[in-house]
């Protein structure tokens, strides 16, 4: 007899992306040089004091569990970065240290969402979350968002899609997979919309740090102190695997949040923990500065570049490191969507992104995502690798390749 697998898991599907990256793989065992801009991590590695740090901790042999909502001074460190950063006062005791903005959306899904309670989310949006609402046995209110709104929820979102099961919202801002950010004042409005319905709003700020053109994207807790706000050491601090994120709650919430985390991981990693407190050191931050300017040069090299190919982009991301390209212009009967387009890129260009699709469903068939998380210079080799494809197979046809055999 087979062992059983639980519905939960079974409602789980894998990224469609995995099976862009087997292919890679693939071709890239047969000698093929692929460009990767599927990876939603930066290239650099983690700035070196706070490599020094983690050495240091663990030749201090800081091996032991901390207390399951975090080490104190990491606890108190992140919420003078409140302070420091955007003015915004917030008590350490407000702070839970998680492993990853994931262990912090657990714990936020997990204290917050009941049985058969909705979450309402942006299509498209980070495909995680909606894993995550299964998973504690809750669903989906999956909102269509478009250029029209950023593709951001906001107020008027709410206002429309609020049904009597939906009982928690859930932005990201900086989003994944489009950068756009929300404003204060849209925050704020959101904020006021999802009250009105009695509901409870959670906003993903793991992409702050990482804004451009001379702009800073809001913490949500400028506009409201009742906000669920999750946020990590993963992408501007360049640490996605020491896995450490955290979670600020409202008053009142840490006690439930402590019990959760006992019971689900015990603690976050303790070396890791004790790394990132140099991730608020001016030379870290120096570093860190310079790493966005060079983000933001990518995104401004490849932008022009994929329009030239061929896809468009409605809006001009603010924030994270990624391009959410409308690809309709380059699908025809032999690539109907863009996960066909996406695979054909990899085997005839070498060039892997990540199919719409993976983020929901709303239009995701004519679109696509490309992280700038490599080098300027493979992100234009990239662009033209595709022109070249593209302008070959206009007179050419769409034909075979090696590794559909
Ligand atoms: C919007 C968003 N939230 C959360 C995560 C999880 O990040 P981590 O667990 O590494 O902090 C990611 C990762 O890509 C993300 O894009």
């Amino acid at each position: 007899m087979s062992t059983p697998i639980s519905k939960r898991a079974q409602a789980i599907s894998p990224f469609h992306v995995m099976d862009i990256l087997a292919q890679a793989k693939t071709l890239q065992a047969r000698g093929h040089d692929i460009i990767h801009m599927e990876v939603g991590e930066p290239d650099f590695e983690t700035p070196r004091p706070i490599i020094e740090a983690g050495i240091k901790a663990l030749e201090q042999a800081r091996t032991h569990y901390t207390p399951a909502l975090g080490f104190p001074e990491l606890r108190q460190a992140i919420a003078d970065c409140y302070q420091t950063h955007y003015n915004v006062k917030v008590s350490a005791e407000r702070i839970i240290v998680t492993p990853g903005a994931s262990g912090a959306l657990l714990l936020a899904m997990g204290a917050l969402l009941d049985n058969g309670r909705k979450v309402m989310l942006a299509d498209p949006g980070y495909p995680c979350n909606r894993h995550f609402a299964r998973f504690v046995e809750g669903e989906v209110n999956a909102v269509p968002v478009t250029a029209e709104s950023h593709y951001q929820l906001n107020a008027k979102h709410v206002e429309d899609y609020w049904d009597a099961e939906t009982s928690l919202a859930l932005v990201a801002s900086p989003s994944n997979p489009t950068g756009t950010v929300l404003t204060k004042s849209e925050l704020a409005a959101l904020s006021a919309a999802v009250k009105k319905e009695q509901g409870t709003l959670i906003v993903d700020e793991i992409y702050h740090g990482l804004t451009y053109d001379g702009f800073d994207a809001p913490t949500a807790l400028a506009v409201d102190d009742k906000a669920f706000v999750i946020n990590s050491f993963s992408k501007f601090f360049g640490m996605t695997g020491w896995r450490l994120g955290w979670l600020v709650v409202p008053e009142g919430y840490t006690e439930v949040m402590d019990r959760l985390a006992q019971n689900l991981y015990l603690a976050a990693p303790t070396m890791s923990q004790y790394a990132a407190l140099a991730a608020f050191e001016t030379s870290t931050l120096n570093i860190l500065e310079e790493r966005r300017h060079i983000l933001e040069h990518r995104r401004d090299a490849l932008m022009p570049a994929l329009e030239q190919v061929g896809f468009k982009f409605a809006v001009k991301p603010q924030g994270a490191f990624y391009l959410y390209a409308d690809c309709s212009a380059l699908l025809n009967e032999q690539l109907p969507d863009s996960m066909a387009l996406s695979r054909y890129l990899l085997k005839e260009a070498g060039v892997a992104i990540t199919p719409g699709l993976d983020f929901g469903n709303f239009e995701a068939e004519k679109h696509c995502r490309f992280a700038y998380t490599t080098s300027e210079e493979r992100l234009l080799e990239a662009a033209d690798r595709i022109g070249r494809l593209l302008r070959r197979h206009s007179v050419t046809g769409y034909g075979r390749c090696e590794a559909d055999e």
